[in-house]
């Protein structure tokens, strides 16, 4: 399965910094072995889209409305998504759960939402700290994914999914590839029992990931990808890791 590469941007980047960091990205596509995304701020879809267009890069979103259409100010729906030439959107991500108290249905919702757009939604999953040291971390995620495997029933196939212990975003602790490999594998016989067609999700590992330890998390059977937040915001971090990914 050809492995998938996706930065997170979150809420950084100016139109300029994002212009000079695409400039480096670009420079290198031509080496790519995986496939390579960069999920950015909605304001920057359409910057990034000019930048991208008749390139290896796909262009993601960080989130999308559980809603369609209508008076919900502030949102951003997945048909919007969709005209900027968005291939993949984020849903679910521990800072939105976390900040935005976004719930197991809502998050399934969303990947509905990107789904019916066709966009390939990347839905996250991971424990706190406390829930793995209470020996709670197949339970949680678990649950996690059967709310988005409920709603989305046989298209569970079309989604990515991201495993991201929320205790290594951002803080330098990378869960270990074996640590790493154990939850992938639980989500790989989760999906394997909703579809015959799991195998080709691609479950990608997020937290802390970087040049020095991507190689080690790739080679894992089930780690098909990484979701990449700090690193993916500097050229040779992240093309270290896309470099890893073969
Ligand atoms: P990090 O973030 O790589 O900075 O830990 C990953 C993420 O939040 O997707």
């Amino acid at each position: 399965m050809k492995k998938l590469i996706a930065g997170n941007w979150k809420m950084n980047g100016s139109l300029q910094a994002n212009a000079a960091l695409m400039y480096a990205l670009l420079l290198d596509a031509s080496d790519w072995a995986c496939d390579v995304a960069v999920c950015v701020p909605p304001t920057y879809l359409s910057q990034v889209q000019g930048l991208v267009h008749g390139s290896r890069l796909d262009l993601g979103a960080q989130d999308v409305s559980e809603h369609e259409a209508g008076a919900f100010t502030g949102e951003v729906s997945a048909g919007m998504l969709k005209d900027f030439g968005v291939r993949y959107c984020i849903v679910g991500h521990s800072e939105r759960r976390h900040y935005h108290q976004e719930s197991d249905a809502t998050v399934a919702l969303k990947a509905q939402r990107a789904l019916a757009a066709g966009i390939t939604p990347i839905v996250c999953v991971g424990e706190t700290l406390a829930q793995r040291e209470a020996g709670l971390t197949e339970e949680v995620v678990k649950r996690q994914l059967a709310a988005v495997v409920h709603t989305n029933g046989h298209c569970i196939s079309e989604i990515v999914l991201a495993y991201e212990p929320v205790w290594a975003i951002g803080t330098g602790k990378t869960a270990s590839p074996q640590e790493a490999q154990q939850v992938h594998h639980v989500l790989r016989t989760q999906l394997q029992a909703a579809s015959q067609h799991a195998d080709r999700v691609r479950i990608l590992y997020g937290g802390s990931m970087n040049a020095s330890n991507a190689a080690a998390l790739l080679a894992q059977p089930d780690i098909d990808g990484g979701l990449i937040g700090g690193a993916a915001l500097k050229a040779p971090d992240f093309l270290s890791i896309v470099a890893a990914a073969r």
